[in-house]
């Protein structure tokens, strides 16, 4: 039984490193003339409402886009990101779908699955009558496999599970790579929380970094360094076959972040792990220990 609702974290730090990387991937896609389709494995309500009890209860959100809009980044994606948050109207914030759904040009496709009851028939409302968007009721990990490849040959995956079942970190990496293995040309971007005291992303890394590293670009992009003492001290992306030289978009989203103090975040990796350049390109930087966020690249 899923307990996790998403409403209670809407617009908090994750969501703005993931929401940043997703809009600029799609601007990626738009920028050929052919329709794309995005599958969003684990979509969510599609928009929340920041001034809902739950949002309310955590305050996650005050941290992350409430600090965001307050500061007026200079970035494009987090530009961008502000300026999706303001047109979806006060006190809401758009979750992935609604976010892929700015994007849509006519013959653009989207396909969403959500598998608790509420969040899926709210994430169904939401979708209405748009015939360029499918709701499903499908548990991701057997559900998004068998809809890869999509008919329409150009998309993005986006794999944001809520990680609320212990071996979801053992299992989501083999759904990752048996979806690579069906469509090899789809671009991929799975979320991952860092928990304080745990270390299971790593090897979630490991694992999609050695089995698909020979042939697919692999990038980690990661914010952490949070000092507290239980939860998300942190959280990354693992960014299958992106677009040549995406480093430096995702390094600016990631300094910048850091720089304006998001929740506490204090450092940042971007990283190619696999692929043409294997353990080669670091990007990081960091406040943490009192110097500037700089932007290092070690080759
Ligand atoms: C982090 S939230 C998604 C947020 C959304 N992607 C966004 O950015 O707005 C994760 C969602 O996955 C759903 N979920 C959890 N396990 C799932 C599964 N096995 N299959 C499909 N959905 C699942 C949860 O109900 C929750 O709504």
């Amino acid at each position: 039984m899923l307990s996790y609702q998403h409403g209670f974290h809407a617009g908090n730090f994750a969501d703005i490193l993931k929401h940043a990387a997703l809009l600029h991937l799609l601007e990626h896609l738009k920028s050929k003339d052919k329709p794309f389709c995005v599958i969003d494995s684990h979509a969510g309500r599609g928009v929340y409402d920041l001034s809902a009890q739950e949002a309310e209860k955590t305050g996650e959100w005050r941290t992350g886009i409430g600090r965001l809009l307050e500061t007026r980044p200079k970035g494009q994606a987090l530009a961008q990101l502000c300026a999706a948050v303001q047109s979806a109207g006060p006190s809401r914030y758009p979750g992935s779908p609604a976010l892929t759904l700015s994007a849509l040009r006519p013959d653009d496709r989207w396909i969403g699955l959500e598998l608790h009851p509420t969040e899926h028939s709210e994430l169904t409302r939401w979708a209405g009558r748009d015939r360029r968007l499918a709701v499903h009721k499908r548990d991701a990990l057997e559900g998004l496999p068998a809809l890869v490849p999509t008919p329409i040959r150009r998309g993005l995956v986006l794999v944001d599970p809520s990680y609320e079942v212990k071996t979801d970190f053992a299992k989501l990496p083999e759904m990752v790579i048996r979806c690579v293995r069906r469509w090899a040309t789809g671009i991929y971007a799975l979320w991952y929380p860092i928990l304080v005291g745990g270390d299971a992303q790593t090897e979630m890394i490991k694992t999609l970094a050695s089995r698909l590293g020979a042939s697919h670009g692999v990038l980690v992009v990661e914010v952490s360094g949070r000092k507290i003492d239980r939860g998300m001290s942190g959280c990354g992306l693992v960014l299958i076959n992106p677009q040549f030289q995406i480093e430096t978009a995702m390094a600016e989203i990631c300094a910048e972040m850091v720089d304006l103090h998001l929740a506490g975040l204090a450092r940042w990796r971007v990283e190619r792990v696999a692929g043409a350049y294997a353990g080669k390109r670091l990007r990081q930087g960091g406040t943490d220990n009192g110097g500037a966020n700089r932007d290092a690249i070690a080759t």
